[in-house]
C-alpha cells in the first residue's frame, strides 16, 4: 500500500519535472516552469522521507539544515557573474554523491534496497554500482577542474599532453579490465580493490578531459558536465531502485546533452570532440587588424538614436557585469514611444550562462516579442540604422567569419557591422572571454562609447529624456 502511494507520488513528481522543463523553454512560461519544478521536488522529498520511515528523519533533518544554511549563504554571496563556477561546483557534488552512494551500496547492501538482490540481479546491481562510480568520479573531478578554470585559479589554456587520446583510451580500457575483476570477485572484500583503483583512474580521466579544453569552449563543457551529472544521478537511481531518481537523472542527462548540442552548433564545434575533450586546441595565427578607432560621445549617440527608425541592441557579458539592463529597458521604452523600432539580438552563448541575457532582459521587463535569437535577426542588420552593442565582444567579432586563422573561426556571430552605424559600449579596447582582438572596433561605421556600460546608458537615458 505504502509503496503504491509512493509510486503514484513519484509519477506525479516526474510529470511535474517534465512540465517544468517545458515551461523553462520560454521566458514567458519560465516562472510557471520553476513553480512546477519546486512542487515536483517538494513531492519527491516528502515522499522519499515518508517511505524511508521515521528512524532516518533526525539525521536527514540535521543534514538538510546544514545544506540549507550552506545554500542560503552561497546564494547571498555569489554574484550573477559567478554563476557558471557555481553551477560547475554543484555538478561536482552530484558526481561525488553518486560515488559515495555506490560505495555505500556495495559495502553495506542492507543500507539500500540492494538486500533483495541475488544471482543475476546481484550482477546487474554490481554493474550499476561500477558505472555509477565511473560516471560519478569523471563528473566529480571534471567539474572541479571546470570550476577552477572558470574561477581563473587554473589558466584557460588547454593542457595538451602528448598522445592524450591514447592516454584516455588506455584509462578507459584499464577501467573495463578492472570491471571484469570487480564483477568476478567472489566476495565484496575482494571487489573493493578494483573498484577503488577504477575510481582513481576515472578521477584522472575527468581531470584530463577538462584540462584539455580551451577557455573559450568552457560553456559547452559546463552543460556537458550537467549532462554527466544527470547520468550519474540516473545510475544512482538504478542502484537504489528509485524510479524517480532514474527519471530525473535521465531528464537532466538528456536535456544537458541537447543543450550541449545546441551550444556546439552555435559555436560551430563538433559534439563528439567535446565529449572526448581536446577542444580549442588548434594553434592559429590571427590576421593583423587595420583601421582606426573612433570614440563617440553620449550626445552624438543620443542624436543618432533619435534620428534612427530601426535600432537593434546587442547585449553581452559587460551588460551583466555593469547591471545595465534596467536602464537599457527604459531607453527602449523611450525610443519606442518616439516611434523607433527597437529589437534585441541575442547570441546563444552571450554572457556566461545559457539564457543569461534573456533572464536579465526579462528581469528588466523588456517585452519578449522584441527579443530575437541570432538566426532570427542576422538578416535584418543590413536594413538597421543603429546597432547598440552593450558590453559584448566575442559574439559580434567579424574575425569569426572573415579570418580563418582566428581562434574563434567558424563560430556564427551577430553580423552587426552590416548596419549603418554600430555603437560599442565598453570600458577599453580589451578583448572578451576568448581573448581575441575584435576588428569590429576598427571598422569605418563603428563608434566606440568608452566607459562603464551602466554609466554610459544612464547618461544616454538622461540625454534622450532631455
Ligand atoms: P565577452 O566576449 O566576454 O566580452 C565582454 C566585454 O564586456 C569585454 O570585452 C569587456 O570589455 C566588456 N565589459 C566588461 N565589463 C564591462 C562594464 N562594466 N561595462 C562595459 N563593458 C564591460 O562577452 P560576450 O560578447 O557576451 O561573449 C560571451 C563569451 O563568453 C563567448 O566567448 C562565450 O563563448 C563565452 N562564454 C559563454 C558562456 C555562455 S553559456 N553564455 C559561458 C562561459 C563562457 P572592457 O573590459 O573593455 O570593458
Amino acid at each position: 500500500m505504502q509503496n503504491g502511494i509512493g509510486s503514484m507520488a513519484y509519477l506525479a513528481a516526474s510529470a511535474l519535472f517534465i512540465l517544468s522543463l517545458r515551461g523553462l523553454s520560454h521566458p514567458a512560461s519560465a516562472r510557471r516552469g520553476n513553480l512546477y519544478g519546486v512542487a515536483g521536488m517538494a513531492i519527491a522529498v516528502v515522499t522519499t522521507l515518508w517511505l524511508a520511515g521515521g528512524a532516518v528523519l533526525p539525521v536527514v533533518a540535521a543534514l538538510m539544515a546544514i545544506g540549507v544554511a550552506g545554500g542560503a549563504l552561497l546564494a547571498r554571496r555569489v554574484e550573477m557573474t559567478q554563476m557558471p563556477q557555481l553551477v560547475a561546483a554543484l555538478h561536482s557534488f552530484v558526481g561525488l554523491a553518486a560515488v559515495l552512494v555506490a560505495f555505500a551500496s556495495y559495502l553495506s547492501p542492507a543500507a539500500g534496497n540492494a538486500a533483495s538482490f541475488g544471482g543475476a540481479g546481484q550482477s546487474i546491481h554490481d554493474v550499476e554500482i561500477y558505472l555509477g562510480v565511473f560516471i560519478g568520479a569523471v563528473t566529480f573531478t571534471g567539474s572541479i577542474v571546470a570550476f577552477l578554470k572558470l574561477q581563473g585559479t587554473v589558466g584557460g589554456k588547454p593542457l595538451v599532453l602528448p598522445m592524450r587520446h591514447l592516454l584516455n583510451l588506455v584509462g578507459v580500457l584499464a577501467c573495463v579490465a578492472l570491471g571484469y575483476l570487480f564483477l568476478t570477485a567472489p566476495e565484496a572484500a575482494q571487489g573493493v580493490g578494483p573498484l577503488l583503483t577504477m575510481t582513481a583512474i576515472a578521477a584522472l580521466i575527468g581531470v584530463h578531459l577538462v584540462m584539455a579544453i580551451g577557455g573559450a569552449d568552457m560553456p559547452v563543457v559546463v552543460s556537458m558536465l550537467n549532462s554527466y551529472s544527470g547520468w550519474a544521478a540516473a545510475a544512482t537511481g538504478f542502484m537504489l531502485s528509485n524510479d524517480l531518481l532514474i527519471v530525473t537523472g535521465a531528464l537532466v542527462g538528456s536535456s544537458g546533452a541537447i543543450l550541449s548540442y545546441i551550444m556546439c552548433r552555435a559555436m560551430n564545434r563538433k559534439f563528439l570532440s567535446v565529449i572526448f575533450g581536446g577542444f580549442g586546441t588548434v594553434t592559429t595565427v590571427a590576421a593583423a587588424i587595420e583601421g582606426e578607432v573612433v570614440p563617440v560621445s553620449v550626445d552624438e549617440v543620443g542624436a543618432l538614436l533619435r534620428d534612427a527608425s530601426e535600432v537593434v541592441i546587442v547585449p553581452g557579458y559587460g551588460m551583466a557585469v555593469a547591471q545595465a539592463q534596467t536602464t537599457i529597458s527604459e531607453i527602449t521604452r523611450k525610443l519606442r514611444d518616439k516611434g523607433v523600432k527597437v529589437r534585441f539580438g541575442i547570441h546563444p552563448v552571450a554572457g556566461r550562462l545559457p539564457g543569461h541575457m534573456n533572464v536579465l532582459l526579462a528581469e528588466a521587463r523588456v517585452p519578449y516579442d522584441i527579443v530575437l535569437e541570432m538566426d532570427e535577426i542576422n538578416e535584418d542588420f543590413s536594413s538597421t540604422d543603429v546597432v547598440l552593442v552593450i558590453g559584448a565582444n566575442d559574439i559580434v567579432n567579424p574575425a569569426a567569419l572573415e579570418d580563418a586563422g582566428s581562434p574563434i573561426a567558424g563560430m556564427p556571430v551577430l553580423e552587426v557591422w552590416k548596419a549603418n552605424t554600430v555603437i560599442v559600449s565598453k570600458r577599453s579596447m580589451a578583448s572578451g572571454y576568448a581573448g581575441v582582438d575584435n576588428p569590429l572596433f576598427y571598422k569605418e561605421n563603428t563608434r566606440m562609447l568608452f566607459g562603464d556600460a551602466k554609466h554610459s546608458v544612464e547618461a544616454l537615458l538622461a540625454q534622450l529624456s532631455a
